[in-house]
């Protein structure tokens, strides 16, 4: 009797146990958000058991696991949230009782990008995920200066742009389309994404129409130059500066 009395237990306990058992799976690849847009951040439980009971917690990573998304005892507590992601975040309620504790985040801004985990606990189970953000921005129209060089004879061009994220790629190109090289360049970053600066000298034995290119995976943007003068008064001024933007087609997410 006794000996029943303890299998049942037993039994009882493991049974419990292994229901409580689980997994939590994410992207393995990093994630690419658009500045602006929304994101969903892919989490769930396998098995597909409900997470309604459950704490899931979203912490960033790499900013001293500042907390994310908090819901525990059926609700989100938005006492422990990081400021940033204040009014930013939601679960599907409805998908955890799925097992979906997928993460919904708005408004994508460039401090986004990061490491962020997903930390799902029971009563007595836990597991989390980690995964990566990048965030996507264009950044603004380039703007040409020109300044006259009375030593060399030549016409300096600077070419500005702000605001990108990740860092672009900057070209200086001549009609032809011959890349000329950037003899001072700069790059800085702060809070709002790679601002780039690229100065090349152009002479009058050179065309009289430039362009200074901007460019990340998905988006250019360039602004053309056109230096008036006959050949023995440069330098001169500047007649034109047409700004010429592309977009190049997203890959699908
Ligand atoms: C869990 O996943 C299985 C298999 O993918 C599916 O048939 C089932 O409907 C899911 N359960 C819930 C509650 O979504
Ligand atoms: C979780 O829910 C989100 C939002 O509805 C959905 O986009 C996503 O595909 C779901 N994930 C799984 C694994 O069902």
């Amino acid at each position: 009797m006794r000996f029943i009395y303890v299998a049942l237990i037993l039994l009882f306990s493991f049974t419990t146990l292994r229901s409580e058992i689980f997994k939590v799976v994410g992207p393995s690849l990093p994630l690419t958000a658009v500045v602006g847009e929304d994101l969903i951040l892919p989490c769930s439980l396998q098995p597909n058991i409900s997470a309604v009971g459950m704490t899931v917690e979203w912490l960033r990573l790499d900013q001293a696991d500042s907390t994310v998304h908090l819901y525990t005892d059926h609700e989100d507590i938005s006492k422990e949230q990081a400021v940033s992601y204040k009014g930013r975040t939601a679960l599907f309620k409805e998908e955890l009782l799925k097992g979906n504790t997928s993460l919904k985040l708005s408004d994508i801004q460039i401090y986004d990008e990061g490491t962020y985990k997903c930390l799902v606990k029971s009563e007595n189970w836990f597991d989390d995920v980690t995964l990566d953000i990048l965030a996507e921005a264009t950044g603004s129209d380039p703007v040409i200066t020109v300044e006259e060089l009375e030593v060399s004879g030549g016409i300096g061009l600077v070419c500005e742009s702000k605001g990108w994220n990740p860092e672009p790629e900057v070209e200086w190109l001549d009609s032809e389309g011959a890349t000329l090289n950037a003899e001072v360049t700069q790059t800085h970053r702060d809070s709002g994404g790679f601002s780039v600066k690229h100065r090349v000298t152009v002479y009058n034995s050179h065309s009289n129409r430039f362009y200074c290119r901007v460019k990340q995976r998905h988006y250019m943007k360039g602004t053309e130059v056109i230096i008036s003068g006959k050949k023995n008064t440069w330098p001169t001024s500047v007649i034109s500066s047409n700004v010429l933007v592309s977009m190049f087609f997203r890959e699908a997410r």
